[in-house]
């Protein structure tokens, strides 16, 4: 009987390609053992590892994240995206990283997106999945937030009981802030690094300077903490600083 196995004529189909899967990991604020156990092993395993960087060539997220990065990784893919208020600009970047991202994804490796604090709130990875989830499997790690890790710095709460709480940024209205301060318990001010010389007014203005603290990169080396915002120089700051006033958390 013969050994060989017969000859088929139908042509076999090689197998798809299996597409791989876009992460959108938070890394936490600044502290990278403020990482999550599985951002920290997504990150080490990652065939690719994208994030945004600025004009310098510098990443807060991948800063964070270096020391759980492996050397073998196959590509660090950064994405330059202008500090700019012009959507279309920022639009165009993501479309460009979106593309990039995908060949990435098409081609069978897994992408992990590297995203400062969480990669849902304010996170830039919202609009890379906006883009992709269609066409690719997305999965999101939640990461610690500015927010969570300031109050933990200055020991604040951020609410208590039937407290309110809000959180605005540095690019509402002045009249807006107000508002805000006027009407919530707790109201945390992002991006205020420009803004800085407006939130001050408003604190000033709504009468919540005593209860108000200042933090920037916090968790990092160069971390500031201002306890006294009267103490503040009403000058802009870095874009990674933000305002915490609390009413549990005012000073005697
Ligand atoms: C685009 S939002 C990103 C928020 C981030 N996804 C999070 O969960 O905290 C950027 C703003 O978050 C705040 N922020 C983020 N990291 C910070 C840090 N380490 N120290 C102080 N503020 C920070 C700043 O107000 C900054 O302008």
């Amino acid at each position: 009987m013969s050994e060989h196995l017969p000859v088929t004529q139908t042509p076999t189909l090689l197998p798809a390609q299996a597409k791989g899967i876009f992460y959108g990991v938070g890394v936490g604020p600044g502290d990278p053992e403020l990482l999550t156990l599985k951002a920290h092993r997504l990150i080490a395993q990652a065939d690719v590892i994208a994030f945004l960087e600025n004009a310098d060539g510098h990443s807060q997220a991948a800063e964070i994240a270096a020391a759980s990065m492996s050397a073998s990784i196959a590509l660090r893919l950064a994405i330059y995206m202008p500090m700019n208020r012009d959507r279309a600009l920022a639009n165009a970047a993501y479309d460009d990283a979106a593309q990039r991202i995908s060949e990435q994804l098409r081609a069978g490796r897994n992408v992990v997106f590297l995203c400062e604090g969480d990669p849902l709130f304010f996170g830039s990875f919202a609009y890379l999945m906006a883009r992709l989830a269609e066409e690719f499997h997305c999965e999101v790690v939640p990461g610690i937030s500015s927010i969570n890790a300031a109050a933990a710095r200055s020991k604040t709460p951020l609410a208590m009981l039937a407290e309110s709480f809000a959180v605005l940024s540095g690019r509402h209205a002045p009249d807006e802030l107000r508002a805000a301060l006027g009407r919530h318990d707790t109201v945390v001010i992002l991006k205020a690094g420009q803004a800085r010389p407006q939130i001050l007014a408003a604190l000033s203005e709504a009468g919540r300077q005593a209860d108000a603290r200042y933090l920037e990169f916090v968790g990092r080396p160069n971390e500031r903490i201002v306890e006294d915002v009267r103490q503040l120089e009403a000058v802009q700051g870095p874009y990674f600083s933000l305002f915490l006033v609390s009413r549990s958390g005012a000073r005697a």
